[in-house]
């Protein structure tokens, strides 16, 4: 029976897995990690070589794993981190550290691209508003500060099209990573001609992007003999870290979203038709299903802010579960349900990192408001929960006020959030829509493999790849009595945010 790889080129590290084709099934995984560096406050950086080092680890222990199935492997899809530039010299050897998605060094190149291209002109050519963690303002930050490393700058790739490159000798990307440079159009899917002319930069430093169900070619005889896999391994270009996720939950369909829950918290809906917000809150980007799009809103401390709570208020939690050998997250959502909705008056805001969406402020700031001498623990356990999901619900609604409510009538729910039986029927009541789980645990690098699947024949459209290989194991319905409760609580803790932004800005100057 036939086997697809999926390779997730991470951020914190890498993760391989071989699926069957007929039931999405997992038959082997690995992972390997790499260090990420921060040489400055706000700079994050990796060893290009290091991705690939780990790809090709990983791949050898998936062989070995498969044993004698290793000849069914047909072939490889690439997923990874966003927006994460590696630059090569014309030999296609890495010039300096990769500069990752959350690296905030480039304020200044953002402001510059607003002021040359207007909010009108960036929505027009690349739909999304000028954000430090996106491709372009790097390069420029690269011509600014090391304009010799500039000059022998040849490329810029991402992560997976590096490992791409590595894997096959082919220099590609796919339409939906090429979404994430601030240099591509999402509605026409070809890089902004615009946008690289405002900047005087050649159409040749981007590599030719095209839908991510294309394959790039077969694997090189050395990577054959170095990892174990037939030589007749066909990889496919595969899809951003976001966008093959969702296709590994099968929101692949307008009226599908989909919640992640990891450190950050994204929240993505499949939409037809290429739509910009006009305030460009929301990212417009292309979808990996050839064609399609998706708005996507991003919570920078989601997860990340429930770890916060955790390690920094939870030391009686965290004993508990040492000594239960539970898990103090287990804990925290226990004590959590037993507060009421609303956690007793409790609003927490989870701007631990400063906010993506809805606010892009990096100085936006945590807060815990309403407390009395009545607050209990479970009530403030509650409101870390209920703020988060507030959060999400943020960007849901822009979504539902930008596409209408039809946009979103499922959501499907990945990542750490979405262990816990609590916070699903949570997420379910404060979103006012059914939310579901699926077979899939794997994350993007199971989209990754069913976008391989869908590269090498086995089915004729993502669509049907997802029909027959993604499967829903649990619908939570909202109940409207509740849904109607958390509404109104909602509308009080958007409102913080504006009235409590001016303060944020003056106590993130005495840090
Ligand atoms: C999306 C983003 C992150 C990265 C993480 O815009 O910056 O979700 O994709 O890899």
């Amino acid at each position: 029976m036939a086997l697809y790889l999926g390779l997730d080129v991470g951020t914190s590290g890498l993760k391989a897995i071989a699926i069957d084709a007929d039931r999405g099934g997992v038959a082997a995984s690995a992972t390997r990690d790499y260090p990420l560096s921060t040489p400055r406050p706000g700079f994050a950086e990796q060893d290009p070589e290091d991705f690939v080092a780990a790809a090709m680890d990983a791949l050898a222990e998936i062989a070995r794993a498969l044993g004698p199935r290793v000849a069914e492997v047909c072939a490889l899809g690439l997923t990874g981190q966003m927006h994460s530039a590696v630059l090569l010299d014309a030999a296609d050897e890495p010039i300096r550290p990769a500069i990752l998605w959350c690296d905030t060094r480039t304020t200044a190149e953002c402001e510059a691209i607003r002021a040359r291209l207007g909010d009108a002109g960036l929505a027009r050519t690349v739909g999304n508003r000028a954000l430090e963690g996106f491709t372009l303002p790097k390069l420029l930050w690269v011509r600014a500060h090391e304009p010799e490393i500039f000059a022998r700058a040849r490329r810029v790739l991402m992560p997976k099209d590096l490992v791409g490159l590595r894997l096959t000798g082919v220099c590609a990307t796919d339409v939906s990573d090429a979404a994430g440079t601030l240099a591509f159009d999402p509605g026409a899917r070809r890089f902004s001609a615009e946008v690289l002319e405002a900047f005087e930069l050649p159409a040749s430093l981007f590599p030719p992007a095209a839908e991510s169900v294309e394959p790039l070619g077969t694997i090189l005889p050395e990577v054959a003999r170095a990892t174990g896999l037939p030589t007749s391994t066909l990889v496919v270009r595969g899809a951003a870290d976001n966008a093959a996720g969702a296709v590994g939950l099968g929101v692949v369909r307008a009226g599908r979203a989909m919640a992640s829950i990891g450190t950050s918290g994204v929240v993505l809906a499949h939409t037809d038709a290429h739509v910009v917000e006009p305030a460009m809150r929301l990212h417009s980007f292309c979808h990996a299903v050839p064609g399609k799009h998706y708005l996507m809103g991003v919570m920078l401390a989601a997860g990340g802010a429930l770890r916060w709570y955790r390690d920094v208020l939870c030391d009686g939690e965290r004993l508990a579960a040492e000594l239960s050998r539970t898990d103090p997250y287990q804990i925290v959502t226990d004590a959590a349900s037993t507060s009421r909705p609303g956690a007793g008056g409790v609003l927490f805001l989870p701007y631990l990192m400063g906010e993506r969406t809805p606010h892009a402020d990096a100085q936006a700031r945590g807060a815990f408001v309403g407390m009395t001498a009545r607050t209990t623990k479970a009530d403030l356990s509650r409101a870390v929960l209920e703020g988060i999901t507030f959060g999400l619900c943020d960007s849901l609604d822009l979504i539902r006020t930008l596409c209408g409510d039809g946009a979103v009538r499922e959501i499907r729910l990945t990542g750490g959030g979405a262990r816990s039986p609590f916070w699903r029927k949570l997420m379910a009541d404060v979103f006012g829509v059914r939310v579901a789980i699926t077979t899939s645990t794997e994350g993007p690098a199971f989209g990754a493999a069913i976008l391989a699947a869908v590269g090498a024949g086995a089915y004729p459209t993502v669509e049907d790849a997802c029909d027959a290989l993604v499967h829903v194991t649990q619908v939570v319905a909202p109940d409207p009595v509740l849904s109607a409760r958390y509404r109104d609580i909602h509308v009080m803790y958007r409102a913080l945010y504006g009235e409590l932004r001016d303060r944020f800005h003056a106590l993130a100057a005495l840090d």
